[in-house]
């Protein structure tokens, strides 16, 4: 049996995870709620929170696991992209593991994982597989074609789907993140109220820019144009008015815009591959609005679709371990002098 101990550190959750043969035996995160009141995720204040629940997280991981340190056949961790501080304490944390335990250390990409988090629990896609990665620093389309082989064929030329919800949030006066509070108020609006335009991006790459400013002009309007006109100006309070009387309308035509996006680019994608074993990944699949939306495509144009449980969407040491252990199977091990980065090509 391959026990894999893995760790993630990318961003704002600091998780350890324990696989043994690809099961997931534990995946145990704690999320740090401190960035909630600065309205997004303060670099420094992540590494100090990481630094904290390290030691904890690895524990309670072990614990849950049923396993002890002894057990483990190698150590995983998230080695790029992400914010450099945090990768730096999972990173280095997991390289004086792997020595102290005399045990092979393996390198993960983040959104190889993300991907890979489709291979937790059946049923599983064949290969080769497309992926819809969606999340807060990432939109992208990979065609899989083996766990250890995978390129990214469209991704965002500007902000990532996350951000689009997270930005637009924030514009309607909502706290960060935002994603889901827009999902929970578009579930009881109306998406056909309010129109905002599809960007026209050739071939699979996607942006989100030009709707964050059509929803801003959309609100400094309060509602009468997506377009910035002098005469349309609305004051302070006829905003807050309109976003008040309207917050379900907007979030669910804003949701609707940003599903219709990604969803047609997928459909794109799926066409040119010839691919019909398709997934979702990242936090962003955690949307209602998308997953009904990917199933409905699905049906149509005969898909088989797949999306991984809620706890492997957003960020987890759970796809890390899976990753890690396919990496363990292809022989993929990376020495103690390797270092983290935040950004990395695949
Ligand atoms: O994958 P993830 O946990 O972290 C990154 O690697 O970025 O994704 C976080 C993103 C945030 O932008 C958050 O607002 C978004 O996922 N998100 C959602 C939902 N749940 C999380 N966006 C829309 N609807 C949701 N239900
Ligand atoms: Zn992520």
């Amino acid at each position: 049996m391959i026990t894999i101990l893995a760790i993630e550190s990318s961003c704002d959750e600091t998780s350890a995870a324990v696989c043994a043969d690809g099961k997931i035996l534990s995946n145990f995160i704690a999320n740090q709620t401190i960035h909630e009141k600065y309205g997004g995720v303060v670099p420094e204040l992540a590494s100090r929170a990481h630094m904290q629940n390290i030691v904890p997280v690895v524990d309670a991981a072990i614990k849950n696991a049923g396993c002890s340190l002894a057990a483990i056949d190698a150590v995983a961790f998230t080695r790029a992209p992400g914010l450099i501080g945090s990768l730096l304490v999972g990173g280095q944390f997991a390289k004086s593991l792997a020595l102290a335990l005399n045990k092979p250390l393996i390198a993960v990409h983040h959104m190889q994982a993300h991907v890979l988090a489709n291979l937790i629990d059946d049923p599983k896609p064949s290969f080769p597989f497309l992926c819809l990665t969606v999340s807060g620093g990432h939109t992208q389309i990979v065609l899989c074609e083996s766990p250890t082989a995978m390129k990214v064929i469209g991704e965002t030329i500007d902000d990532a789907a996350g951000e689009a919800f997270d930005k637009s949030a924030k514009l309607l006066g909502l706290p960060y993140p935002g994603g889901p509070l827009i999902d929970k108020f578009a579930r009881e609006g109306d998406h056909t109220r309010f129109k905002f335009p599809e960007p026209q991006i050739p071939g699979l790459n996607f942006s989100f820019s030009g709707l964050k400013t059509s929803i801003l002009y959309f609100l400094q309007n309060a509602g009468k144009s997506n377009l910035y006109k002098e005469e349309f100006a609305a004051t302070e309070e006829e905003r807050k008015q309109f976003i008040d009387n309207n917050l379900a309308d907007i979030c669910a035509s804003i949701q609707h815009r940003i599903v219709t996006i990604l969803l047609n680019k997928l459909k794109k994608a799926s066409i040119e591959t010839g691919i019909k074993d398709i997934c979702l990944a990242g936090g962003v699949s955690a949307n209602s609005g998308l997953r009904k939306s990917f199933e409905e495509m699905g049906k149509k144009y005969h898909w088989n679709t797949f999306s991984p449980a809620f706890q492997y969407c957003t960020d987890n040491a759970g796809m890390i371990a899976i990753t890690g252990y396919y990496k363990y199977m292809a022989g993929q091990f990376s020495d103690l002098t390797i270092s983290s980065t935040a950004r990395a090509e695949w």
